[in-house]
């Protein structure tokens, strides 16, 4: 069954992105042989196309360079002169052209894939006032763990953590023909992509106005 915990949407869809709407990026955090990151990709994007108020993209990780072994200097010292591979242009020039991120996790021994933290730490103002939130999945506790990691690792990017997520126990029973059985996963989808536009609008608007002081 999918979660979350508030009672009713929030906020409006504070559109301004080009053309209209908020450039998201769907963040495929999995990269293991077998996966099933995709398929819960491919179903919160169809959501956030039927939204409206989205441009979506799909980033996966196992089709970009992202490898472990990170320069000398830090990417938050070196800022746009830092060197990154070839191989992830993809991923750094989607995360920085996008208004608002939806991250798509596991949950691996109590915490996320490691293929998505080499993936933040190669980046730092590509997530500096920008919202973020969570789609988990996994056992019994649905990625809450991977989730509360996160939001920890992504506040020190300054990133801005969105309360509601949705969250998929037990995805090997839950899911079928690549949609949750849940029928009410789509309406908590929906909260959550208002409550995503409402921040991406608002966030977009005040890095506009003025620069952010990081
Ligand atoms: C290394 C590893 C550790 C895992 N640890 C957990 C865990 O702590 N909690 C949990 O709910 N599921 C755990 N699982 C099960 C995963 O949630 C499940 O395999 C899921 O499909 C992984 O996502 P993926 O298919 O996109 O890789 C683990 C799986 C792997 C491969």
């Amino acid at each position: 069954m999918a979660e979350n915990n508030t009672s009713a949407a929030v906020g409006g869809n504070g559109r301004n992105g080009a053309p209209g709407r908020h450039r998201l990026v769907v963040l495929v955090g999995s990269v293991r042989e077998g996966r099933f990151g995709p398929v819960v990709a491919s179903w919160v994007a169809e959501q956030a196309r039927l939204h409206g108020g989205f441009d979506v993209e799909i980033l996966d990780l196992a089709e970009v360079e992202v490898p472990l072994e990170l320069p000398a200097v830090s990417p938050k010292a070196a800022g746009g002169d830092y060197p990154r591979p070839a191989g992830m242009a993809p991923l750094t020039e989607a995360l920085e052209r996008a208004d608002a991120f939806l991250v798509v996790t596991p949950e691996y021994n109590h915490s996320y894939p490691a293929s998505l933290k080499a993936a933040i730490d190669w980046h730092f103002t590509q997530w500096t006032a920008k919202p973020v939130a969570f789609v988990s999945y996994g056992g019994a506790a649905g990625g809450r763990h991977a989730v509360l990691h996160l939001e920890n690792v992504l506040t020190e990017l300054h990133a801005v953590t969105i309360r509601d997520g949705l969250a998929f126990p037990n995805y090997f029973t839950s899911w079928q023909d690549g949609r949750p059985q849940d029928p009410d996963a789509p309406a908590y989808a929906k909260t959550l992509l208002e409550q995503l536009a409402w921040w991406a609008g608002a966030l977009r608007a005040a890095r506009e106005a003025v620069p952010y002081p990081a």
